[in-house]
């Protein structure tokens, strides 16, 4: 009976351990922004790291446009690849608890448009159509940098 009891009191602290947990993994670390965005808070290393993905986004975005504009399809692949799924990896491990679960959907859903755009050019050829999806993650780079800011703690 005691034992009984006991048990039922661990399975109520560990729903209450994972409670938190989720709901830690979903909100993130952020906090009120005084420009009306979130601010996520990371240390410098997190940061920076993202902010080098930020600019690869910004770098295959381009070469995309020449790759395309040129018709240079296999060059298009590359440079979307660079920024597709596969490069997560680089991403740090401790990120995943601290950026909001939209923020992390609207991430990944950028990578994968990039795989798309890869696809899209060895499959088609078509550069109109190229350009038409690169447009279409554009939407994904103004969306988040409407709602989020990388701040950083120590
Ligand atoms: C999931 C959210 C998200 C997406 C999607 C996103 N960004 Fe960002 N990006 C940010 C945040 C947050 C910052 C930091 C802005 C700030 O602190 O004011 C940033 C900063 C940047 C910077 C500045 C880098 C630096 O070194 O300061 C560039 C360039 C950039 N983004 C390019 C892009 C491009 C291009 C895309 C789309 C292909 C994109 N971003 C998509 C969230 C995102």
């Amino acid at each position: 009976m005691k034992n009984c009891r006991l048990s039922w009191v661990l399975v109520a602290v560990l729903t209450i351990i994972v409670a938190v947990f989720a709901y830690k993994f979903t909100v993130g670390n952020v906090a009120p922004s005084d420009d009306g965005r979130q601010a996520v808070l990371l240390t410098k290393d997190e940061r920076n790291a993202l902010l080098l993905e930020m600019r690869t986004w910004l770098q295959s975005s381009q070469s995309v446009l020449a790759a395309a504009s040129a018709k240079d399809f296999d060059a298009v692949v590359m440079a979307a690849t660079t920024s597709g799924m596969a490069a997560e990896a680089d991403t740090p491990g401790s990120l995943f608890r601290k950026i909001p679960v939209e923020m992390k959907a609207l991430g990944f859903d950028t990578r994968r448009k990039f795989d798309e755009i890869a696809a899209e050019a060895a499959k088609n050829k078509d550069s109109e159509r190229v350009v038409a999806k690169l447009s279409a993650t554009m939407n994904n780079c103004i969306a988040c940098h409407a709602m989020y800011r990388f701040v950083e703690t120590k």
